[in-house]
């Protein structure tokens, strides 16, 4: 686990998103001094409380002068870029439109942090990389880093194909830090309503293996990643500790995928989504669960 210390300067994008609000309130909560920009948003304060620039990242000039401190009162010397702009799902826009925007802005992001010198890279990746929505059944569970990715849709392609070039960038320039965070289903505490409906039905979920991030322990994730300082390329599976269900991870797995190898002694709500990996090597622990949010009784 690293124990280095935080950037000073941040960029963080997709700062007016559900993952991004969290982020940017969380770093700025930690003392880390963020450039926020998106898109969209930034008039108003309930999108992002401070500093904000709108940039749109499938332009490499907006990029660059964001990173580099050129836009007008946007100066000073960036340490570090937590990319999270993107289409965030499939279905949302056209395949050939998500892959256009998605793979555009990370190129640049990526293109732009290497010309500006700046070492460290935290993206947004996806659960999705796994192989949801599972129709074919994950090869083991829980599911972690350890087998080829499984992109079954365009969104989830483009992620893959970002992990990729990720380690190229580290390959050409071995002092780059790249950490690709492959979220489970962001959630704000507002969406814990419905979870307990859930149950009724273990199979509508199955898609995602009945993961979830909150997007503060995501925002946890994030600072983590940011003190992670070892050179090279890595992907880390973030999720919570426990599932969106009551029926316990092991009558899950038993009921939905009975043919599927089940790796370890599963906690009874325990995510099937593992994140052994970022707890071990980033030092993530997630502190929220869905059930502290909801009566049960
Ligand atoms: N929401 C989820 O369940 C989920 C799960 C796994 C991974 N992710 C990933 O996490 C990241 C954040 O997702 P989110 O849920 O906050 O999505 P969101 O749609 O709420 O936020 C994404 C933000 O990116 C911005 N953006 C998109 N294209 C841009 C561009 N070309 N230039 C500038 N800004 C642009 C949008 O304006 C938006 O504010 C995404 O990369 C997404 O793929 C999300």
């Amino acid at each position: 686990m690293s124990d280095s210390v935080l950037p000073g300067r941040v960029v963080v994008t997709g700062a007016t998103g559900k993952l991004g609000r969290a982020v940017v309130a969380h770093l700025r909560g930690v003392g880390v001094d963020v450039l926020a920009v998106d898109r969209v948003g930034g008039r108003d304060p309930r999108d992002v409380d401070g500093e904000f620039l709108l940039v749109d990242l499938t332009d490499y000039g907006q990029v660059v002068e964001a990173f580099t401190g050129g836009a007008d009162e946007h100066a000073g010397s960036i340490e570090a870029v937590v990319h999270l702009a993107a289409v965030p799902a499939p279905g949302l826009m056209s395949n050939a439109a998500t892959f256009a925007n998605n793979s555009a802005a990370t190129y640049n992001v990526f293109a732009a942090a290497r010309a500006a010198g700046i070492r460290r890279v935290v993206w947004a990746s996806s659960e999705t990389v796994l192989g949801l929505p599972f129709d074919t059944p994950p090869p083991y569970a829980p599911v972690d880093e350890e087998y080829a990715p499984r992109p079954e849709s365009t969104y989830s392609l483009n992620k893959v194909l970002e992990e990729e070039m990720a380690r190229h960038f580290c390959r050409w320039d071995p002092e780059l830090v790249m950490v690709g965070l492959r979220f489970s289903n962001v959630m704000d505490v507002e969406d814990y309503a419905p979870f307990p409906s859930f149950d009724a039905d273990p199979r509508s979920r199955r898609w995602n293996l009945w993961g979830y991030i909150d997007a503060r322990d995501g925002a946890q994730a994030v600072e983590r990643a940011l003190a992670y300082d070892r050179p090279g390329a890595d992907v880390f599976i973030i999720a919570n500790a426990d599932t969106v269900m009551t029926t316990s991870s092991a009558t899950l797995m038993a009921e939905v995928y009975p043919g599927v190898e089940i790796r370890k002694d599963l906690g009874e709500h325990e995510t099937l989504l593992s994140i052994d990996k970022a707890r071990r090597v980033l030092g993530y622990e997630p502190r929220h669960s869905w059930r502290d949010h909801v009566d049960l009784r």
